[in-house]
């Protein structure tokens, strides 16, 4: 079933809504446990999965977040049962189905990071077509991480770098943490603000190494498909009341 992402009752309401974290990445972890409590199969968990993305996603909108980064399936991924793989990898195809629509009327823009050419062809096709056409959107970017690893990002960075380094496109005096940073797949974003993990695990799980660098952390025991935008904000909010200080007294 669709559900509605802004109808017209919400679009109308007069709430303002602080602003920021600017990037927010989310570790959405707990399908497969929240399917097997209620003795479904755990591909049961990442359909209903989907139904919280849309529900973040128009929360962020409200919120003014302007970097949304989803981790959807990673490197390690494969290790898992290939029904539950080939399951996981249609998925963004079936969300985009059905929420394109939605997505460009309230200026979302698509983009992906991970290794796509690992990824299956229909899969890579619907979401190059949402990329395409939502291109020129500049309200939230969402991005989409798919067959994605942040160790192997990173060496997939220097390997670019060095090969920018032997056609002498950049000398080793230019190499810092910036020039790194512009290889990466999020090159353009600012780095998340904040990192929610669902589910109850206190780890990164190989997710924006790089990019976490200076980012709060906000755990809940609460597994993806029942993270509501109660919690989303209630992390906000959290946020909003840290010091950050990089370092720095
Ligand atoms: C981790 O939970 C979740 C995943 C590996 C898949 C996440 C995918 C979605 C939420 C759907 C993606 C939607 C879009 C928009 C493309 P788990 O299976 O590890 O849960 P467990 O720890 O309970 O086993």
């Amino acid at each position: 079933m669709k559900i509605p992402f802004i109808n017209d009752k919400q679009s109308k309401e007069s709430i303002v809504y602080p602003e920021g974290p600017d990037h927010i990445a989310i570790i959405m972890d707990g399908n497969g446990r929240w399917a097997q409590k209620r003795g479904m199969p755990r591909i049961a968990g990442h359909k209903e999965g989907i139904s919280t993305v849309v529900k973040i996603v128009k929360a962020a909108v409200k919120c003014k977040v302007k970097f949304l980064t989803i981790y959807t399936f990673s490197t390690e991924n494969w290790k898992r049962p290939k029904s539950e793989v080939d399951f996981i990898l249609k998925l963004p195809k079936e969300f985009l189905h059905t929420y394109l629509p939605d997505l460009l009327t309230n200026n979302v823009r698509i983009e992906t990071i991970g290794n796509m050419e690992g990824i299956p062809a229909s899969t890579r096709e619907a979401v190059q077509y949402a990329v395409d056409r939502t291109r020129h959107n500049d309200g939230l970017q969402l991005n989409i991480a798919l067959n994605y690893g942040g160790r192997n990002e990173i060496l997939d960075a220097m390997k670019k770098m060095h090969a920018d380094l032997i056609d002498a496109k950049l000398t080793l005096d230019e190499v810092n943490e910036q020039q790194l940073s512009n290889y990466l797949d999020t090159a353009g974003a600012a780095e998340p603000d904040l990192l929610i993990r669902t589910g109850g695990e206190k780890r990164l799980s190989n997710f924006l190494l790089w990019q976490l660098a200076y980012t709060e952390f906000w755990f809940t025991d609460i597994l993806w498909p029942d993270f509501s935008e109660r919690e989303f904000r209630q992390a906000l909010e959290e946020f909003r009341n840290r010091k950050r200080r990089y370092g720095s007294i």
